[in-house]
């Protein structure tokens, strides 16, 4: 069965908190899906959600709102994340995708996380668009003893070297099946195996054999064909190596 690691099915897109989903989630072929927070909203309501049998929760905040990560912030993260079904710390990261950004809060509130991550020991689930050079250079001299994964990777074939070497998963969402998406299928090809995970990111970021719909944890399978394809494998084959990897990187998954 499937694992989507990356999803936000709290979202008010679906309208029911993420009921269908779960729901649904024998009939798609789902074993797991971790609902990720992006603020302190969205990561009370993923560890509510992950009261569901098979739903687990990443609790942490997106670089578009580094302001509201404070220590009383890091402390409620702390205490949320002595429930097991908290998988992960995240999503945080880098993001200067938009003109206006405050790049020294960013790299403070990222920073920030990784502390809170390693203390906890978990694994780190990050978000980095449009800042490959200075997430690098923030990683260099960290350790990821925990590991951690590259959300929704849109790098070079390099920079995931440089990210894998560390520890950290490569994971795929439903970009990687856009025509535009040359370098990450580059990337989907060459990077080993056993760094590879799957994901929907949804609501957003719905594969193109879905294209004008909201995205939803079941089309995680779209992800997995896409990279069998690319790597001359039956699905069969990545939907195990896939789901045994997230299963090795968030070891709290049952
Ligand atoms: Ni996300």
């Amino acid at each position: 069965m499937l694992i989507d690691t990356h999803a936000h099915i709290t979202d008010e897109k679906y309208g029911d908190g993420g009921k269908g989903i779960i729901e649904a989630m024998p009939r798609d072929n789902l074993e797991a899906i971790i609902c990720i927070g992006c603020d302190r909203e969205s990561s009370l309501a993923a560890v509510e959600v992950a009261k569901n049998p098979n739903v687990y929760a990443a609790v942490g905040v997106h670089p578009y709102y580094p302001e509201i990560v404070t220590n009383a912030l890091m402390d409620e993260f702390k205490s949320l994340a002595q429930n097991e079904k908290v998988v992960a710390i995240g999503e945080f990261g880098l993001d200067y995708h938009h003109d206006e950004y405050d790049r020294d809060a960013q790299i403070k509130a990222m920073a920030m996380q990784y502390e809170l991550a390693r203390e906890l020991k978990l694994p780190m689930v990050f978000h980095v668009r449009a800042a490959t050079g200075d997430f690098i250079d923030f990683i260099r001299d960290k350790a990821f003893p925990e590991g951690g994964v590259m959300h929704c990777f849109a790098g070079s074939v390099e920079t995931a070297d440089i990210c894998v070497k560390k520890g950290l998963y490569i994971a795929f969402g439903g970009k990687l099946t856009y025509r535009n998406s040359k370098t990450t299928q580059e990337v989907a090809k060459k990077i080993p195996l056993d760094m590879i995970l799957l994901e929907t990111d949804a609501p957003y970021l719905t594969p193109v054999e879905k294209i004008g719909q909201v995205n939803y944890p079941a089309f995680v399978s779209y992800v997995r064909d896409k990279i069998a394809e690319l790597r001359g494998m039956t699905a069969d084959e990545v939907e195990s190596v896939t789901t045994k990897n997230a299963k090795t990187l968030f070891k709290r998954i049952k």
